[in-house]
């Protein structure tokens, strides 16, 4: 918080959804135990200025977000932001048990048994979730790591867009929060569930265990993977392709139906969106294969879909006879927690799904007491980052 607006209580928070393609963001303010979303913009990223996750063009980053906050009249003094892909480390693991404070003092250690990458380059926190029931001396701790440079390289940006980067979140908890845990009467049947989070570089796959965080993935196939296709096949510019692939229906590959014209956009997305079936069902896959055996909680109940690549025309009718799966597109702006306004409900309901991280990234210090926790965040200010 910054000096002027502690003084004055009028700290005021955004959550900053940093994409490849498209920076979003949305304020919340809390509402007599709901939450309010008081504003959402979303801008496109500047042209190379976000690659594999790390912000390389700070500058341009930081000035293309202060002008979408000012063309949205959003005013914040500070803003969470969040980290996902590849290089971006969500485990459970099994420590033997030791107060916070000598967990912090040995983080760094205890990490690099589970990190490929080097510690020192590491962003790193555990969360202590608690005593682990099947063995006595154990305790159960979420560990997450980020590339030190991608979780700087998003703060820089931040902060040169005039705010104070209050927190770096993972994007998996941040939908988690949005879409489950501002909702858990809709997630009481104790299912396991895949939150989809579709964007232009990546897709991220979550699976949650009821309502509690299982584990996460990213695949390198998403929005600009379909964009290509268009490209080299119907040897076009970047433009047309989006055009093209916006206009695309999955559902005419389910019903055949339409001329061969309006067929031929979704068959050429066909083999791609495939190839990312598989390493979907393949994440499931591997999920399941780590139950015990016969558990009744290895069917998988639905998948929910986020982020823009899931505005694709008929793409959960589409996974849905693939998979064989329920596939929805998740909303959370239909949960009556949270409040609309009316002049803004039409733009949150036409680009809800790639509004879902900054949701649940703003609605981080919003939640009442009684919906349940998210796992910690990667926090800047924590000593225990490393
Ligand atoms: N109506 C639509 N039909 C098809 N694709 C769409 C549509 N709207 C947006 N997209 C695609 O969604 C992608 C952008 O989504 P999103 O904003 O979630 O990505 P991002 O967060 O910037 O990417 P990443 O998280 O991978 O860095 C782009 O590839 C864009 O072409
Ligand atoms: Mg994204």
């Amino acid at each position: 918080m910054s000096a002027f607006a502690s003084l004055f209580g009028k700290e005021t928070l955004i959550g900053l959804d940093i994409g490849s393609a498209y920076m979003k963001a949305v304020q919340v303010e809390p509402s007599k135990g709901r939450v309010k979303v008081a504003r959402a913009a979303q801008h496109k990223t500047p042209a190379d200025a976000v690659r594999d996750g790390i912000v390389v063009d700070k500058a341009a980053v930081g000035d293309a977000l202060r002008q979408m906050l000012k063309t949205a009249g959003i005013s914040a003094t500070g803003a969470v932001t969040a980290v996902s892909g590849p290089t971006v480390t969500v485990r459970h693991i099994k420590l033997p048990k030791m107060p916070e404070a000598a967990l912090k003092k040995s983080a760094r250690y205890e990490a690099s048994k589970y990190l490929s990458a080097n510690v020192e380059d590491s962003a790193i926190e555990f969360d202590i979730l608690g005593p682990c029931p099947d063995a006595e001396d154990q305790m159960n701790v979420m560990l997450v790591a980020a590339p030190r440079e991608m979780v700087e390289s998003r703060v820089a940006a931040v902060e040169m867009a005039g705010l104070e980067a209050v927190g770096v979140d993972v994007e998996s908890f941040a939908l988690q929060r949005a879409l489950v845990d501002c909702n858990v009467g809709a997630f009481s049947d104790g299912g396991m569930r895949a939150l989809v989070d579709m964007g232009a570089a990546h897709t991220e796959v979550t699976i949650l265990n009821g309502t509690a965080f299982a584990l996460t993935r990213s695949i390198p196939i998403a929005g600009d993977s379909f964009t290509n296709v268009f490209k080299s096949q119907l040897r076009c510019s970047a433009e047309e392709a989006e055009q093209h692939k916006a206009a695309a229906d999955l559902l005419l590959l389910l019903d055949g139906s339409g001329t061969a014209e309006e067929l031929e956009g979704a068959r050429l997305l066909q083999p791609m969106l495939d190839e990312l079936l598989r390493e979907i069902r393949r994440s499931i896959h591997y999920y399941q294969s780590q139950l015990p055996e016969g558990s009744e909680r290895a069917a998988l109940q639905e998948i929910i879909l986020s982020g823009g690549t899931a505005q694709m025309r008929g793409i959960p009718e589409y996974m849905k006879a693939r998979l064989g799966t329920e596939v929805v597109r998740g909303n959370a702006f239909s949960n009556p927690f949270f409040e609309t306004h009316a002049e803004s409900a039409g733009f949150l309901q036409e680009q809800h799904p790639r509004l879902m991280i900054g949701l649940g990234l703003a609605a981080k210090d919003a939640l009442p007491a009684t919906a349940a926790p998210a796992p910690a965040a990667v926090a800047v200010a924590a000593p225990v980052l490393a």
